[in-house]
């Protein structure tokens, strides 16, 4: 019958695989898709129910169907990837086998693969080897909180047990954050207890990095404003236009300063594991602490993060607890690979499964190629961009995520109007709606210097640069036909 049900599944999901259609995100009525789901649930609720093959089909085909397309090269929206398939084979077996990784005990062989991927990952980071450690998360907010959490057991000691009473009467702790800093960061502060409110925002340069020249100053009037800055969080691959700040300038200010210099890399750390783009992350050995997102850009099943930390004493500090029944006292050979004492959950997906399987069959060559080949086809899109007076670039691309604004050139309409920031944020906003309710293309928008912006984030090696000059027409013909529908509008007077 296992035999029977995988294959109902394995049927269903090689169709889907090998569909690579041109495709976006088909958004479906909630209450519509509650009520099929609600269709498909058994009427007997006294005995276990009869199986039904059908029902399985239709659950699996429902699945399926109403998900985002992350195979499809449609798919440009978000920084999930198009899973590698072999990856989804081996979190299959994770299902079944059921070993939870934060004991050896309970997860034997992710509890080894997790050391081995770490010494694997760490030659690319560069840690002392015999004083770094790695832990797994469920995704990367998770993983800056565990970081944010240490960094401030480290820096104000007391904290853990005494809370903030242990800071009474001294300054406020705050954290210093590049502006555009993901919101995770954020929500770790408040639930740190050192406040939302007390995140020192760094400008930004044109290029949205943290603009290196006026850290010192804004830590400064900080300082002056009577908070003490313990720690600064600096991105590598940031969510909205993938800005790799820069590191080794921030790490000689983190030094100088005794902050703790956290780096999420959620998006861009996987850059490190190509010979021709780590060098974005240059200085990263300097950091305390770096989070970093596999089921981003190295095309695993999510969740799989990984955090490491130069220093293993301050990840163990990061949750100081006593509890018998899973901590021991006096570690063995066994209890020495428990990652439990390193991290938030207790039990854990063994999420490194699927990243070590495709390590070891393939090798590091299969993520550095995919990673450069979507790092290259950005750069051509950006190019393609450049040379169409119909479109300005805000940013130009340092990894995979694209943002662009619909403009078109010598744009007077009929009305002779120009566009101003608002109406040009209002078509982009329109732009990304109607493409995606169009359904071939699933883009995203996002924020930059007050007016919308389009964004895409290349995240399957099956894209090529024709297709992005698909997009391009679409938003095209979109953006003159709204354009043209709100001139008509204020011509009749609709407007
Ligand atoms: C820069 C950055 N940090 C953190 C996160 C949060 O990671 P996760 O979605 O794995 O929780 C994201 C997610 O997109 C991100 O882009």
């Amino acid at each position: 019958m296992f035999r029977e049900n995988s294959e109902t599944a394995l049927a269903k999901l090689e169709k889907h695989l090998s569909d690579i259609s041109i495709r976006g995100l088909e958004l479906i009525d909630p209450q519509q898709l509650t009520q099929a789901a609600r269709a498909l649930m058994t009427a007997e609720h006294d005995a276990v129910a009869a199986f039904d093959e059908e029902r399985l089909a239709s659950i699996i085909d429902l699945y399926i169907r109403t998900g985002i397309q992350v195979q499809s090269p449609g798919y440009m929206g978000r920084q999930f990837s198009g899973v590698v398939p072999l990856a989804g084979v081996i979190d299959f077996v994770s299902s079944m086998v059921s070993q939870p990784a934060s004991f050896y005990e309970a997860g034997q062989l992710p509890s080894a693969v997790e050391r081995i991927m770490a010494e694997e990952l760490n030659r690319f980071i560069g840690y002392d080897p015999g004083r770094f450690t790695m832990v797994t998360t469920s995704g990367g907010s998770l993983a800056n909180l565990t970081a944010l959490l240490a960094a401030r057991n480290e820096k104000l000691p007391g904290y853990w047990s005494q809370g903030a009473s242990a800071v009474r009467g001294q300054p406020r702790p705050a954290i210093a954050v590049g502006a555009d800093v993901h919101y995770s960061v954020a929500r770790a502060a408040g639930v740190l207890g050192i406040g939302d409110a007390q995140l020192v925002r760094l400008p930004l340069n044109k290029q949205q990095q943290i603009s290196v020249g006026e850290v010192r100053a804004t830590l400064e009037a900080a300082e002056r404003q009577n908070l003490k800055v313990f720690c600064m969080v600096a991105s590598a691959g940031g969510t909205s236009v993938g800005a790799f700040d820069p590191i080794d300038e921030l790490a000689a200010i983190a030094e100088e300063r005794d902050l703790w210099l956290h780096i999420d890399g959620a998006h861009g750390a996987s850059l490190l594991v190509s010979d021709a783009l780590r060098d974005k992350l240059r200085g990263i050995a300097r950091a305390d602490s770096l989070a970093w997102d596999a089921h981003k850009m190295m095309f695993v099943p999510a969740p799989c993060t990984m955090l490491f930390y130069k220093n293993r004493e301050t990840a163990l500090s990061a949750f100081r607890q006593k509890a018998s029944y899973v901590f021991e006292e006096e570690q063995d050979i066994y209890t020495a690979f428990d990652s439990g004492p390193k991290n938030f959950e207790c039990t854990k997906r063994p999420m490194i499964m699927t990243l070590w399987a495709l390590w070891a069959i393939y090798g590091r060559s299969l993520f550095a190629e995919k990673i450069e080949y979507l790092c290259g086809l950005t750069g051509e899109a950006y190019e393609i961009l450049r040379a169409d007076p119909d479109f300005e670039t805000p940013h130009r691309p340092e990894a995979n995520i694209l943002c662009f604004r619909y403009h078109p050139a010598g744009y007077g309409g009929a009305s002779g109007k120009k566009l101003d920031k608002k109406a040009l944020h209002h078509l982009q906003v329109a732009i990304r709606n109607r493409v995606k309710s169009e359904g071939n293309f699933f883009i995203s928008k996002v924020d930059i210097d007050g007016a919308a912006a389009l964004r895409v984030v290349m995240m399957n090696h099956q894209i090529t640069a024709e297709h992005f000059r698909m997009l391009l027409s679409e938003i095209k013909r979109t953006g003159r036909e709204l354009i043209e529908s709100d001139e008509s509008e204020e011509g009749t007077g609709k407007a």
